[in-house]
């Protein structure tokens, strides 16, 4: 059918079910719920075909500094006619002034290199059911504690001091999907790592920390903390992360590229580091 028939619209909730159909087709794991999270955090865009959804693009907006684009999809049926940049011109629209994030598959680097972006480090996926951990695992001098309303503010505080953005909006929506975990040391909060389902089991992501132990102990206590279930993992190469989520039947499935647009030039004002992404689409 003619390019012509195609309307760019604002995404709303009447175009999740054809959303989540174009993610299976591109064979990406999201369930409606994953879409709606997103959805609820961004400026949604769809491609139509008459009613059916032919094509995806979200910004997501971190504060007035930074943002994210992501699920920028395309009926396979539909590519290579310009449709994949009508919707980053929108989201990129959207985003503003803002510094621009995002995780590129193969498919969508050439179409992100166009339009500026450039590529910083790769994001490697693992998943799988980890294998029981040891006895000797727990480390019994750090403090874990399940994150509630009182010490909410502590984990909004680590992720400034990791990411250099306000992502309370999307921290706020992790505690409502799953659960979180604070680690503290002396008495101080060093590091927190979040729980939730999300696509074909569950994500442990965001995590923070200040050192690669604590990052450790935070998904050594979520990991025991669900036995049996299939879990994943999305973390940047150059946390010396993957041989360690390996050793535990977290495998290596993959990842993509982080690329970035109109870089800020500042950094995050630290100690605590990411160490795990809460999606490759938020980073
Ligand atoms: C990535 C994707 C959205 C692109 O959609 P599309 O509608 O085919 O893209 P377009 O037709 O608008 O092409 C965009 C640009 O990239 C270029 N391009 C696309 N594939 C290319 C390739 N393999 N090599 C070089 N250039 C390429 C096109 O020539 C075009 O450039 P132009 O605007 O200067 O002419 C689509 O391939 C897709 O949905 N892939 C599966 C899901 C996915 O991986 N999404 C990316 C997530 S990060």
């Amino acid at each position: 059918m003619d390019q012509e028939t195609i309307d760019l619209v604002a995404f709303d909730e009447r175009h999740l079910d054809g959303a989540v159909l174009l993610s299976r087709e591109a064979g990406w794991p999201h369930r409606r719920e994953d879409w709606a999270m997103l959805l609820a955090l961004s400026h949604g865009f769809v491609a139509l075909q008459g009613d059916v959804v032919v094509g995806t693009a979200m910004l997501t907006p971190f504060g007035d500094n930074c943002a994210t684009v992501n699920m920028v999809i395309v009926a396979a049926s539909m590519r290579g006619r310009g449709l994949g940049r009508k919707l980053m011109d929108a989201a990129l629209q959207a985003c503003g002034a803002r510094e621009c994030r995002l995780t590129a598959t193969a498919d969508g680097l050439p179409l992100y290199e166009k339009l500026g972006f450039k590529a910083t480090h790769e994001i490697r996926q693992h998943q799988g059911i980890p294998a029981p951990l040891p006895a000797d695992a727990a480390n019994d001098a750090v403090e874990l504690e399940w994150v509630g309303s009182e010490n909410f503010p502590s984990v909004a505080a680590l992720d400034l001091e990791a990411q250099g953005m306000d992502r309370r909006p999307l921290l706020r929506l992790l505690t409502e999907a799953g659960r979180m975990v604070v680690l503290r040391d002396a008495g101080r909060s060093v590091g927190y790592a979040a729980l939730r389902p999300f696509g074909r089991g569950e994500v442990i992501g965001p995590v923070v920390a200040n050192t690669l132990e604590q990052a450790q102990s935070l998904l050594s206590f979520l990991i025991a903390s669900r036995p049996g279930a299939f879990l994943r993992v999305d973390t940047a190469e150059w946390h010396e992360l993957s041989p360690w989520l390996s050793a535990r039947g977290l495998v290596g499935v993959g990842g993509g590229i982080a690329m970035r647009r109109k870089p800020a030039g500042r950094q995050p004002p630290g100690p605590a580091k990411p160490f795990a992404l809460a999606s490759q689409a938020l980073g």
